[in-house]
């Protein structure tokens, strides 16, 4: 099933089929699909040039001004080598991302954004889903499988991604950080909790009636890139089985054997969607 791709690796291939055959077994009405957004259905670069998260596609445009935009910059060098920091304790980093989810957010509510704008300055970003995206979306769809897209990006930003890709079907369901805008349309605050790279284990348990309504699919495929992302699940009752695929994108040599340790599947600077959708027509 996985031959094509070289990027593939597992600590314990013999689980992953003993997973997949369970799964199979079950039937595509019991499973259901957790994934993260940025850079896990993104890519993480084209043309050896960097793709942007949610928050860069913002950061990089016309709605927020240059002195601004230096200041999200430094950030961004700030903090991202700290999240991809192999050295440092997720509990050494939570404090630093919840700062850097924050000051960033305060910055971008200072530019008053218009909602009116954003799908333009989507339209004008650098936004690319992974090869094979088409696929995926449509097959979980045409399945009537249920995606849960979890993420710690910008919610408004994310379905304006997937709404002009033409892949934001009715079995889509998003949980991430979405803009609060006044009257007259303009970024005031963002709502409820912060989602960032590290709670997303408390996200999922704010969110009860969802994973409530999806009690009879007790299998899950979760798909991420980061070690925050494999919480993502915490909230679905009575699991019976997951499998986990993680993107390891950047800094490869030093997170390897972390990834190998946490996600079934790990898939090494591999671009495209070609595994789940391998594990998915396997499954349906
Ligand atoms: O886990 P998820 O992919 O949802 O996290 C969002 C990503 O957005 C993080 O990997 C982080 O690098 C990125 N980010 C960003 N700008 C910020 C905050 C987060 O690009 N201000
Ligand atoms: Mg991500």
């Amino acid at each position: 099933m996985f031959e094509k791709s070289s990027s593939l690796c597992m600590r314990d291939p013999q689980r992953v089929q003993d997973i997949l055959m369970s799964m199979q077994k079950s039937g595509s009405n019991t499973l259901q699909v957790i994934s993260d957004f940025d850079m896990t259905l993104t890519r993480f670069a084209y043309e050896g040039k960097r793709c942007p998260t949610c928050h860069n596609i913002l950061d990089n445009s016309k709605l927020i001004s240059n002195d601004c935009k230096e200041k999200l910059k430094e950030l961004l060098n700030t903090y991202y080598p700290i999240e991809i920091d192999s050295s440092r304790s997720i509990e050494e980093k939570l404090p630093l991302m919840v700062e850097w989810w924050t000051k960033a957010h305060d910055l971008l509510v200072e530019q008053r954004i218009r909602k009116d704008l954003l799908a333009t300055v989507v339209r004008e970003s650098e936004a690319r889903l992974r090869e094979g995206f088409q696929l995926f979306f449509n097959h979980l769809h045409e399945h009537s499988i249920p995606l849960l897209i979890f993420s710690a990006g910008i919610g408004d930003i994310l379905e304006e991604v997937i709404r002009q890709a033409g892949v934001f079907h009715s079995n889509v369901k998003v949980f991430s950080n979405y803009m609060d805008f006044d009257e007259s349309g303009v970024l005031k605050a963002f709502k409820g909790e912060l989602i960032h790279i590290y709670n997303k284990r408390e996200g999922a348990l704010l969110n009860t009636g969802h994973f409530q309504e999806l009690r009879t699919r007790p299998n899950v495929l979760l798909l991420g890139d980061s070690l925050g992302d494999l919480t993502m699940a915490d909230g679905v009752q009575d699991m019976e089985n997951i499998l986990k695929i993680g993107f390891l994108n950047d800094k490869v040599e030093e997170r390897k054997q972390s990834y190998l340790d946490s996600y079934d599947i790990v898939l090494v600077k591999d671009e495209t969607l070609e595994v789940p959708n391998a594990v998915l027509l396997y499954l349906t």
